[in-house]
């Protein structure tokens, strides 16, 4: 028989936002901040294989959400008291609801995310796909429809170092700063600086 609350984590926090906004650099300092158990979703699919095929077209890999949640469930049992960093950006539709501490939607100027994205690779229709996310608010409306209000919190790390978006995290879980949502307005800040049409072309 399984001993209520003995194995299981302390806090879940979820490292979620659009490709390339920071969230693997975020959590993994947060990670080591708290010393904590580091979960790249990811990671973890392509390394289990959890994926159902590939999808050629977006050339990436379609991720068999059912298994990573299983996964995601066993690890959490077994990870001894130690908070857990989920990263990932469906991390709000595969960590069950009620074991969610915090979710934390990264946010990015998509001036400086286009930059980030075509470093980090991107081009052509999935950069385009990915930032009209950003503009939209994809993440954001994606964590606000499985949790609410009080447990998403939305940091806009835009021109930020790595350093102080983490502070503002660690901040936030020592209730030190509020969370809430309704920080940044791409599409305003976009369209007033005459620049909605060459980012948004989708
Ligand atoms: N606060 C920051 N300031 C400057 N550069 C940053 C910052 N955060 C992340 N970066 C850089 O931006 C790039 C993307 O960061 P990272 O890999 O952490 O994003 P990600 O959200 O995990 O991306 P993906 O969705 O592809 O996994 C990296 O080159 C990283 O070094
Ligand atoms: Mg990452």
């Amino acid at each position: 028989m399984l001993i209520s609350g003995q194995g299981m984590s302390k806090r879940i926090i979820l490292i979620t936002g659009t490709p390339c906004v920071g969230k693997t650099s975020v959590a993994r300092l947060l990670t080591s901040k708290l010393d904590a158990l580091y979960l790249n979703l990811t990671e973890l699919a392509t390394r289990e294989n959890l994926i159902l095929g590939k999808d050629k077209k977006r050339d990436s890999i379609i991720v068999d959400e059912n298994r990573v949640k299983q996964r995601i469930n066993e690890i959490v049992e077994d990870c001894d008291g130690k908070d857990v960093i989920v990263d990932g950006h469906y991390a709000v539709d595969v960590v069950p609801e009620t074991l969610v501490t915090f979710v934390f939607v990264l946010r990015r100027n998509p001036v400086e995310l286009r930059k980030f994205m075509e470093q980090g690779g991107f081009s052509g229709q999935k950069l385009w796909e990915n930032l009209a996310s950003e503009i939209l608010d994809v993440c954001l409306i994606d964590a606000l429809n499985v949790h609410g209000e009080g447990k998403v919190c939305e940091l806009d790390a835009s021109g930020k170092s790595l350093e102080e978006v983490v502070d503002d995290i660690l901040s936030i879980l020592n209730r030190n700063k509020k969370c809430f949502v309704g920080v940044v307005d791409w599409l305003g800040k976009l369209e007033a600086e005459g620049l909605l049409d060459d980012f948004l072309k989708i």
